[in-house]
């Protein structure tokens, strides 16, 4: 057996013996349907725009055009993008029973257009808009429509205030309830399993010590290296729709024969 066929068995086997387990997934998770990351080499968002003057708080607020225009064009690219390999083999493990839920840095929803269930999103979505004056929220659409008109200034139909789209912003707090949520999932999982995050970015960084120091098994699928990769049972450095669908089958194959 080389050393790839042994890691997939290895981490089958990690999957079968788990009765709690919790996936974190990050952008990586979506390269595969068409919508870019952050950190790749070559292709990562951050080597096109500088961080600093986009997708920061303070950017939305002060050139707010310019946010925009960028804005829309990773959002119509989310909007049509579909899910991948990897986000139907998290809803077939959960079919099978073996996954408890998914906290994702992921703001485009495709965990939920796979059918996937108990989602939480650290970083909001980009399907939703919200008033930064009054905090209602619109479907993303009614926000689009206005920019669509040529509105440099999205604004809010109850109270005027300035529209942004309902995802954490470089600058911004997350919200508390869903950083409890993620908290209780990390405190009860026994298998964190990570998929296409560099774990580079706080809080989700420190999520795979935290689930360790209370006894939970780690296991990785990432191209890149991540600074976890020591503490993991199992890491593998290759794309996540070349290899989860073989683990997803080991699986199923072992349930299969059990029942
Ligand atoms: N799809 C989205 O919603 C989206 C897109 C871009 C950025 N973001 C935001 O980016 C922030 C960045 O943190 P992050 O850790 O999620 O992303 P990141 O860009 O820092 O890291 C992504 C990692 O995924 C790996 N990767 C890329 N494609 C892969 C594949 N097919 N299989 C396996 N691994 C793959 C890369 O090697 C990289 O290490 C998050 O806060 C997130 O909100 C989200
Ligand atoms: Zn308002």
């Amino acid at each position: 057996m080389n050393d790839l066929n042994a890691k997939i068995q290895k981490f089958a086997q990690l999957i079968l013996d788990a009765n709690n387990i919790v996936v974190l997934t990050g952008a990586g998770m979506s390269t595969e349907s068409g919508i870019a990351d952050f950190r790749s080499p070559g292709t990562g968002l951050w080597e096109k725009v500088n961080p600093d003057e986009f997708a920061s708080i303070h950017s939305y607020v002060s050139d707010t055009k310019k946010n925009l225009d960028f804005m829309l064009e990773m959002g119509l690219n989310i909007f049509k993008a579909r899910p991948n390999k990897g986000h139907k083999m998290l809803t077939k493990l959960q079919r099978f029973g073996k996954l408890k839920g998914i906290l994702t840095q992921n703001i485009d929803g495709l965990h939920q257009k796979s059918h996937s269930k108990n989602i939480v999103e650290l970083h909001g979505t980009a399907h939703e808009a919200i008033c930064m004056a009054c905090n209602q929220i619109y479907p993303i659409t009614t926000m689009i429509n206005q920019v669509m008109k040529g509105e440099n200034r999205p604004s809010c139909e109850a109270c005027n205030g300035l529209l942004k789209p309902n995802a954490i912003f470089f600058g911004e707090p997350l919200r508390s309830e869903i950083l409890s949520q993620a908290d209780d999932m990390i405190n009860s999982c026994d298998l964190l399993i990570v998929l296409g995050s560099s774990l580079l970015v706080y809080p989700v960084a420190f999520y795979p010590r935290k689930a360790l120091s209370l006894g939970a098994k780690i296991a990785i699928i990432n191209i890149q290296e991540t600074d976890v990769d020591s503490f993991a049972e199992v890491v593998i450095h290759e794309k996540i729709g070349d290899v989860f669908p073989l683990i997803v089958e080991i699986v199923e194959g072992e349930i299969n024969q059990n029942n």
